[in-house]
């Protein structure tokens, strides 16, 4: 059947029969099945032709949606079973979500034709006589998505929705701001967009790179879009967690409003949305003002982002340099007042003012692990991206934490040592590295390992300069990172790479429907290179941390 991400039990009925669908199957839509029947008309509609009618009242559809947490299997809300006969398939969920997986593996077992968005004349549909039964592994299967360094449009967003959905991952973190970009309208600061969102040109490979590309660029998203983008997701069961990054890597939001900055250490007004890729030292101040600033950003946020869809809002809280702040009379007595622990305290102070700002709010914070330093409330969560160390201190200390360690799963690191490989940036990460890939540390207790919410693949984009280089970096390894976060795997080195590739044979052509821009298992191809455009390639073993 050769399903990706593998599900906890398949059984294939031993005579090989398949069920032949009819011309137009009926489909029998039970109570609470409403999202998963639109869905299944509008994509395998488009593949199949089908309209998929509703069945006569008393009549089984030849496609029966049913939700039944007993029957599902009991193993969460997002556990499914599907069972195929004589008679059809049927689906069950233990809820939505698990019904929607459900009908994702059903597009699997129809096979690669069913990613098309139209029908090949002639084709005719069967699946085995099966049944499967399934459920994830971790509650948070995600994809953080670094819109700011370069822009996604919303249709490329709303594409990566679907990508993830049709391998049951359920969380898209949005890195929303960055010094190079400011991505989302707020209504009440109109220059973030109308400066912060465009740079004048952009460094043409990683910074070690003498090469400029002289095309201006950027974009944001209405507040309409991220509407759109939020409630798309929401039907396919993805959640969209907004990420604004503060107090470091705030360029954009800078040159948009020089008061922002440390004015009594730079000349604000002077700076421009940063061209270059790395870490500024053009940090926000540490003033009550860029605080009511901040929290009327987040008060525009959390109205778009509804605590339904994220209770989590994602603070950033990477990479803050000090150095203006220590240079800054207005900082410096900031820490006095406050008695804080330096500059650090500082820095943990402005991210504790937010922590309970959002709880207040009924939201829940979530940042880089770099929030653990200088304490959090209870109900705040971390990032883990330095490596497993944030995440295991922050497990530890009882707080819930996403695994997302930059040497195991940022897929802006090469996946191969060839020359061939565009920009290589980092360590070696390979499909079969990923596969490997062990959200909890075994040396978490368990009480410890239950805080682990789950895991997510970071894509930054500084040299992915448009989606065709997403794609590139992002797949196939997300297909290996899916099956991580929702199969029930053995420890990494017992795992069965060589059972994935097989699988992936068929899934390579399933990425051909979809026309994903994957990296092909011989290497990229002539226009997937980028020759003469420098990374920064890291050699050897990426430390174990
Ligand atoms: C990060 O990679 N700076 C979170």
């Amino acid at each position: 059947m050769d399903l990706i991400p593998a599900p906890r039990i398949a059984v294939p009925h031993e005579d090989g029969h398949h069920h032949a669908f009819g011309a137009d199957p009926a489909l029998d839509a039970g109570p609470g099945t409403e999202d998963t029947a639109r869905w299944l008309r509008r994509e395998l509609g488009a593949a199949t032709g089908w309209s998929l009618p509703d069945a006569a009242p008393g009549e089984p559809g030849e496609l029966r949606l049913r939700i039944d947490p007993v029957r599902a299997g009991g193993s969460g809300p997002e556990a499914y079973r599907i069972d195929i006969g004589a008679d059809g398939a049927e689906l069950t969920g233990a809820s939505g979500a698990g019904l929607f997986w459900a009908a994702q593996t059903l597009r699997q077992l129809l096979g690669p034709d069913a990613y098309r968005r139209a029908p090949l004349p002639g084709r005719t549909w069967s699946v085995p006589y099966a049944a499967v039964v399934d459920g994830p592994r971790f509650g948070w299967r995600g994809m953080m998505l670094d819109v700011a360094r370069h822009f996604m449009p919303k249709d490329g967003v709303l594409r990566y929705i679907d990508l993830l959905a049709a391998h049951k991952l359920n969380v898209l973190h949005l890195h929303l701001t960055d010094d190079q970009g400011w991505r989302v309208e707020i209504k009440r600061h109109p220059r973030l967009t109308g400066v912060g969102a465009w740079r004048a040109r952009s460094r043409w490979g990683h910074r070690a790179s003498p090469l400029w590309n002289e095309t201006p660029h950027g974009g944001f998203y209405t507040q309409d879009d991220i509407r759109e983008i939020v409630a798309y997701a929401a039907e396919r069961h993805v959640r969209v967690v907004p990420e604004i990054d503060v107090p470091g890597h705030s360029q954009a939001a800078i040159a948009a409003y020089p008061e922002l900055g440390n004015t009594d250490v730079v000349d604000t007004a002077a700076l421009e949305v940063w061209d270059d890729w790395g870490i500024t030292a053009n940090v926000l101040a540490p003033t009550e003002a860029v605080l009511r600033f901040y929290e009327g950003v987040f008060e525009e946020l959390l109205e778009l982002f509804p605590a339904e869809v994220s209770p989590f809002v994602h603070v950033g809280g990477d990479e803050c340099p000090k150095e203006q702040w220590r240079a800054s009379a207005t900082a410096q007595a900031r820490i006095a007042e406050l008695g804080a622990d330096g500059e650090d305290g500082l820095q943990s102070w402005f991210i504790r003012h937010f922590d309970g700002w959002l709880a207040e709010r009924g939201r829940r914070l979530i940042g880089w692990d770099e929030i653990l330093e200088g304490g959090l409330a209870p109900g705040a969560a971390v990032s883990s991206w330095r490596g497993y160390a944030g995440g295991i201190a922050a497990a530890e200390a009882g707080h819930d934490v996403v695994m997302c360690p930059e040497q195991q799963v940022y897929l802006d690191h090469r996946q191969a040592g060839g020359p061939d490989e565009p920009v290589p940036i980092g360590y070696v990460r390979s499909l079969e590295d990923v596969y490997r890939f062990e959200p909890v540390p075994p040396k978490l207790s368990p009480e410890a390992a239950a805080h682990v919410l789950g895991a997510q693949a970071n894509v930054w984009t500084e040299v992915m300069e448009h989606q065709g280089r997403v794609d590139y970096q992002v797949f196939p390894r997300l297909a290996a990172f899916a099956e991580v976060v929702w199969s029930w795997q053995p420890a990494p080195e017992e795992r069965d790479f060589a059972g994935f590739e097989e699988r992936m044979a068929t899934h390579y052509r399933r990425l051909d429907s979809l026309g994903v821009g994957y990296r092909p298992p011989g290497g990229p191809l002539a226009w997937q290179r980028r020759p003469g455009v420098l990374g920064r390639p890291i050699e050897g073993e990426p430390p174990n941390v």
